[in-house]
């Protein structure tokens, strides 16, 4: 299985940010984690400072959005430049229109679900989309500790994305992705690791991706 490792730049150095953003390149993509303060308690980058960190990363960004209208905006972060742009099930309308949308744009399009949310309630949306995120802490912060609980939910996605035809979604992970929990979630079926803390709190972000990659090979 092909792992991928996406740095999640939101607990990084921001007042040195692009060098911040360097120091991550050896990583697949770079996680980039939008807050409007109303979909989740925290507000991060605008959409101009989206821009600019796109612009300057050497790896592909993929732009998680915890927004409260990604039906009207998503389309701006694949605007922006995003290789990929996640969108919350849960404070979707009409995700299938905006899953569309984002498509012809060009980009992957992934759908992400909160912890309280079922595997079932984004099972039909499977086909159609890049990349399932499950997320493994509550949307918000960094550094939060990892929901084992939510491991049975990715098992099941796993088994449902695997009856599928064709290019299959990744299964992506998103919260508490450490060296200690990292196999837990590969283990489950998980082929795409989100990791903030535990790659920017390491003397060698570099060195640290190169060992989650290797322990979520298994
Ligand atoms: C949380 C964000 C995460 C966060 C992960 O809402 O979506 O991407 O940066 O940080 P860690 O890896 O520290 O849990
Ligand atoms: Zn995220």
């Amino acid at each position: 299985m092909t792992i991928r490792i996406c740095p999640s730049i939101l607990n990084a150095d921001h007042t040195r940010l692009l060098e911040e953003i360097d120091r991550v390149a050896t990583a697949d993509l770079l996680h980039l984690d939008v807050m409007d303060n109303i979909f989740v308690p925290n507000q991060t980058f605008s959409l101009a400072e989206c821009r600019e960190i796109i612009a300057h990363s050497q790896i592909p960004v993929d732009s998680h959005l915890m927004i409260a209208n990604p039906d009207e905006d998503a389309i701006l972060y694949a605007e922006a430049g995003s290789a990929s742009v996640t969108f919350h099930f849960e404070a979707s309308t009409h995700p299938r229109v905006t899953i569309a949308q984002l498509k012809s744009s060009g980009v992957r399009v992934g759908i992400a679900i909160k912890p309280q949310t079922s595997f079932t309630a984004v099972a039909d949306l499977l086909e159609e989309i890049d990349m399932l995120l499950v997320m493994t802490v509550e949307p918000g912060f960094g550094g939060q500790s990892f929901m084992s609980d939510q491991l049975p939910k990715i098992e099941t996605a796993r088994a449902a994305i695997n009856r599928l035809a064709g290019d299959l979604p990744w299964l992506q992970v998103d919260g508490g992705i450490s060296l200690e929990t990292i196999s837990l979630a590969a283990r489950a079926g998980a082929d795409t690791f989100v990791a903030g803390s535990a790659i920017y709190k390491a003397q060698s972000p570099a060195e640290m991706i190169s060992i989650l990659r290797v322990a979520a090979d298994f």
